[in-house]
């Protein structure tokens, strides 16, 4: 059936150059290539979902600048509503991403309009989401809006997905244990728990921890490597198809949308972590973020 998914989080539009070398203090440098594309991570997992043929209700806000047009078209181009697309007198986020030859990626943020979108934005979406089978979460709103999400979900019997990122050393372990999937990749697990994550192993003790505090399920994204699922009854390394990697930006996101239409479809965690890996996978074979996300 088709899934239907709410997605609670940012936009970005992403200003892609692809540089030699990043400029000192002071200096000027050409650079050979940019590219403009729609980012950020809530809108990147919808756009992944609604791709893979998910009904996606989007939260958002938008700012009031030439960056909101084109999300906007960008969001109905991709089948996803924008009743709850929120205009706001701001800026829009952008993420100006650096790219270098071996395709190393430095990204900077500016939130701008999605460090203004509110918990009462998530109760004006109640209806919206009541229908939903998921509530996808991730960490560049403000994390009150986050929780009210999550507390939605809670009353309304609905599993999260909650995707830590970007990592944040303020995240708080207790305000987060009512989640059906936490999807951290390593650093963001070790930020999290405050534990080493070198190897497997370390891995699963830091799950582990997050077990204990009551979250159902992690899913530690490993890149090249695949995924780890950790539950209560084991673990199951799942291996990544291997690629040659030109642009690694966004394949984290690619996964969480993918993954999430496919459990909601069929509930099947460890086969649905095998399709996010192949989707992630096959976008970091191509330049930009949504730009490299395969249609179904
Ligand atoms: O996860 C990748 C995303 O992070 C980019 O699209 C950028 O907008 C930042 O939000
Ligand atoms: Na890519």
């Amino acid at each position: 059936h088709e899934a239907r998914i709410a997605v609670v989080g940012s936009n970005m539009v992403d200003l892609i150059s692809y540089i030699h070398r990043m400029p000192g203090e002071g200096e000027t440098v050409g650079a050979p290539d940019f590219r403009m594309g729609c980012g950020g991570k809530g809108a990147n997992q919808a756009v992944a979902a609604a791709r893979l043929g998910s009904e996606v209700v989007m939260v958002t806000r938008v700012g009031d600048d030439v960056f909101a047009e084109t999300t906007l078209k960008n969001f109905e181009d991709n089948r996803i509503g924008t009743e709850h697309v929120l205009r706001t007198r701001a800026s829009s986020g952008v993420a100006p991403i650096f790219v270098d030859p071996e395709s190393r990626n430095s990204i900077l943020i500016i939130k701008g309009a999605n460090a203004l979108l509110t918990p009462q934005d998530v109760e004006d979406a109640r209806d919206a989401i009541a229908r939903c089978e998921l509530i996808v979460l991730q960490l560049e709103i403000p994390f009150e809006t986050v929780a009210a999400a999550m507390a939605l979900g809670a009353e309304l019997g609905i599993p999260v997905l909650l995707n830590p990122a970007p990592a944040s050393p303020d995240l708080d372990l207790s305000r987060i244990t009512g989640v059906e999937f936490l999807v951290p990749n390593e650093s963001e697990l070790e930020l999290l728990t405050g534990m080493p994550v070198d190897g497997l192993e370390d891995i699963q003790r830091a799950a582990e921890v997050l077990l204990a505090a009551g979250i159902r399920n992690v899913i530690v994204t490993l890149g090249a490597r695949g995924a780890l699922w950790i539950h209560e009854g084991g673990r199951e390394l799942i291996d990544a198809p291997a690629v040659q990697a030109v642009d690694t930006t966004g394949a984290g996101d690619a996964f969480i949308g993918c993954f999430a239409t496919q459990w909601v479809r069929t509930r099947d965690v460890a086969g649905a972590i095998r399709a996010g890996t192949a989707y992630a996978a096959d976008s970091v074979t191509r330049q930009g973020t949504q730009s490299s996300y395969a249609w179904a």
